[in-house]
């Protein structure tokens, strides 16, 4: 069986490791500084597998010797937001936090391929990809999948249809100046521009743009964690699978886009060895714009970075 590691056993890495668990395609380690958490989740888990049918063996640990030879590493921790703070707030903390991890990880499992959620997400998957040296196949960051899951919902529930009748594409950045392309997205084939009016559309990219920030206010403490963790299980997934699923991913851009020396989401194809290649869409002036925009944001992030 293959084998993955999620690094922090808070709600986005333990969900991670239910969404994984229960499509019994590898085993799971998960790893916390506090010990008995991620344990106690993993022994919780494992319990639950002659229930749901699946294999999947579950171990927890705050020792990296049990992560050895993981084909995939998943890097969750990190303190996440409490309301009215921005994505960008964590910048400090988490990026030594995420720094450690991916080099602790990497020694011991050296051919793993990198899939990070740590917020702010774009420059925390530059500080992994600076911090591992790895090729930039091997490290990918999650968030395209789930800004794009959160307006397929959106789309979904406003017109009474299925959900796998919506497909929609969030580009971008991780944060409110993200790019939900309107003009891409469709029900069915047709173009949400023809079906939607125009209010209708700005309502849902307004609410997609802002989607983690409402979360946070409800839950009042911590962030999501299902929609995050089903699309790094998609990820995670699309890897182990050899699937050469294509879905929009942060990635360290070189050109593409018209962009270089950042981690940004675009749409690639994922397989074993990680991001195989990077589809590039053909974008009007005002959507280079945007796209222009978020990237500019971004960048502002990774200026802001500790040396
Ligand atoms: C989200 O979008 C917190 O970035 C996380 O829900």
């Amino acid at each position: 069986m293959a084998k993955v590691t999620i690094i922090g056993a808070g709600q986005a890495g333990a969900t991670t490791a239910h969404w994984l668990a229960e499509r019994g395609i590898a085993d799971l380690v998960l790893v916390d500084i506090r010990e008995g958490v991620a344990r106690g989740k993993a022994l919780d888990l494992m319990q639950a597998m002659p229930v749901i049918g699946s294999d999947a063996e579950l171990v927890g640990t705050g020792d990296y010797e049990e992560t050895v030879g993981s084909d995939i590493v998943v890097i969750t921790a990190g303190a996440a937001r409490k309301p009215g703070m921005q994505r960008e707030d964590l910048l400090t903390i988490n990026s030594l936090i995420v720094e450690t991890t991916v080099q602790e990880s990497l020694q011991h499992s050296p051919d793993a391929v990198l899939i990070i959620l740590t917020n702010p997400l774009d420059a925390m998957s530059l500080v992994a990809l600076r911090a591992s040296g790895l090729p930039r196949e091997r490290v990918l960051g999650q968030a395209g999948i789930l800004d794009s899951a959160r307006m397929r919902c959106f789309v979904a529930m406003e017109l009474g249809v299925s959900v796998e009748n919506v497909h929609c594409y969030v580009l971008g950045g991780h944060g409110d100046s993200m790019v939900p392309l309107v003009r891409h997205s469709n029900v069915a084939g047709v173009p949400l521009v023809d079906i939607l009016p125009t209010d209708r559309l700005e309502a849902i990219v307004e609410r997609t743009r802002k989607a983690g920030g409402e979360i946070i206010s409800l839950l009042g403490t911590g962030s999501a964690y299902y929609a995050p963790g089903a699309a790094l299980a998609q990820m995670v997934e699309a890897v182990l699978l050899d699937r050469h699923r294509i879905v929009p991913a942060s990635v360290y851009l070189q050109g593409e886009y018209g962009l270089s020396g950042i981690c940004f989401g675009v749409p690639v194809q994922l397989g074993r060895g990680g991001m195989e290649r990077i589809l590039e869409l053909d974008l009007n002036p005002e959507e280079q714009q945007a796209l222009q925009a978020s990237a500019a944001y971004v960048r502002e992030t990774i200026e802001a970075l500790p040396d």
